[in-house]
């Protein structure tokens, strides 16, 4: 069974405990906080409790770190269990800039270890729905995707809505399209801290012509958490809102009728919903990064995806930086 070690037991890492608790063998539990290791201690009483990282890298027989702790503290956590030969999974994003995320996936691969970022959604069973609509041609050639990620939620003064909301919706883009864009904006403001951009509009133009939105917002009064792909034959809507129809697919699209001489019409047909399992996602991706670390699956894809999603999220930064206030 693989030994796990987990860092950071605030509001994300006891997901991330229940599931290797079930699925490997849980080994440390890190905090720097006493009372969360006190709290979580009868939880889990196989396990050894710590406030120091290096307890888990001189472990011997500990094949991976799992990594929950704040996104700046990622790179030099991530960078010191995969220099003491750990399987690491890590908490998105990876890194806080590219030649960061670049570093880890070179040392990873340098070291041979597995590398994976925690991008959930990749792991919902619903995006893997859509993923294979696109890549069956159902949808026909697509034209562009758009998400919004709204909310009156919780608002953040240490990263924008940006990092904080926008990482999820680029991971599932950039895995739908296999592609990474060549153009990059975003605009947005910082209304309640300084510096910290409370509501965020970005898009993106990809080589092959494709384009795609996203509405990234805790200031805001739907609660919103849905992905278009419109397609020339057909569109679907994620909506992870929903409890049970979370993916919508409409028999809709542009046609020319060949009589009319470059004229478009519209042509509505079908709406259907097919079934989604009901698998937790962060499950599924628990999973995942066993299988990796049991050498099955592609350990490179996972690390260069985290990768190119730092490098994108690094390039609407620095536009969102030079966009006039
Ligand atoms: N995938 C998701 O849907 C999802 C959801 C929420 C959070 N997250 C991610 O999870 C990570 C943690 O977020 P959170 O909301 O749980 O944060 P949090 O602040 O609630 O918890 C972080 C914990 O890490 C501990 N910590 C920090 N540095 C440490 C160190 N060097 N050694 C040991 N412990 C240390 C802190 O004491 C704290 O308890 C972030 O990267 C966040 O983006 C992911």
């Amino acid at each position: 069974m693989t030994k796990i070690g987990l860092v950071g037991l605030g509001y994300w890492g006891p997901n991330l405990a229940r599931n290797f608790g079930d699925l490997a063998e849980l080994r440390w539990l890190c905090d720097l906080d006493p009372e969360l290791r006190e709290l979580f201690a009868p939880r889990y009483s196989n396990a050894r409790f710590t406030g120091d990282f290096d307890d888990l890298l001189n472990d011997p027989d500990l094949d991976a770190v799992v990594i929950a702790t704040p996104a700046v503290t990622h790179y030099e956590l991530a960078k010191r269990a995969l220099d003491a030969g750990k399987h690491v999974l890590v908490e998105k994003p990876p890194a806080m800039n590219a030649v960061e995320a670049e570093d880890l996936v070179s040392t990873a691969e340098a070291n041979a270890r597995v590398l994976m970022p925690g991008h959930l959604l990749l792991y919902h069973p619903a995006v893997r729905t859509v993923k294979a609509l696109i890549d069956a041609g159902e949808l026909g050639e697509v034209f562009c995707v758009y998400s919004n990620r709204q909310n009156l939620g919780k608002i953040r003064t240490d990263e924008n809505a940006l990092w904080s909301l926008g990482v999820h919706d680029l991971s599932v883009i950039l895995h739908l399209l296999d592609e990474e864009p060549t153009e990059t904006w975003a605009h947005g403001s910082a209304f309640l801290t300084p510096g910290v951009e409370d509501v965020v509009f970005c898009y993106l133009r990809f080589p092959s012509g494709k384009i795609a939105h996203m509405h990234l917002s805790w200031l805001d009064p739907h609660k919103m958490r849905k992905l278009t792909v419109v397609g020339n034959e057909k569109m679907v809507v994620f909506d992870d809102m929903e409890l049970e129809r979370k993916v919508t697919i409409y028999e809709k699209g542009p046609w020319q009728p060949t009589h009319t001489y470059g004229e478009w019409q519209t042509r509505t047909g079908d709406i259907s919903s097919p079934k989604i399992p009901s698998d937790e996602p962060l499950r599924l991706e628990c999973r995942h990064f066993l299988d990796l670390v049991a050498g099955k699956g592609d350990p490179l894809r996972a690390a260069q995806d985290g990768l190119a999603v730092v490098r994108v999220l690094e390039q609407l930064q620095a536009s969102l930086v030079a966009a006039p206030a």
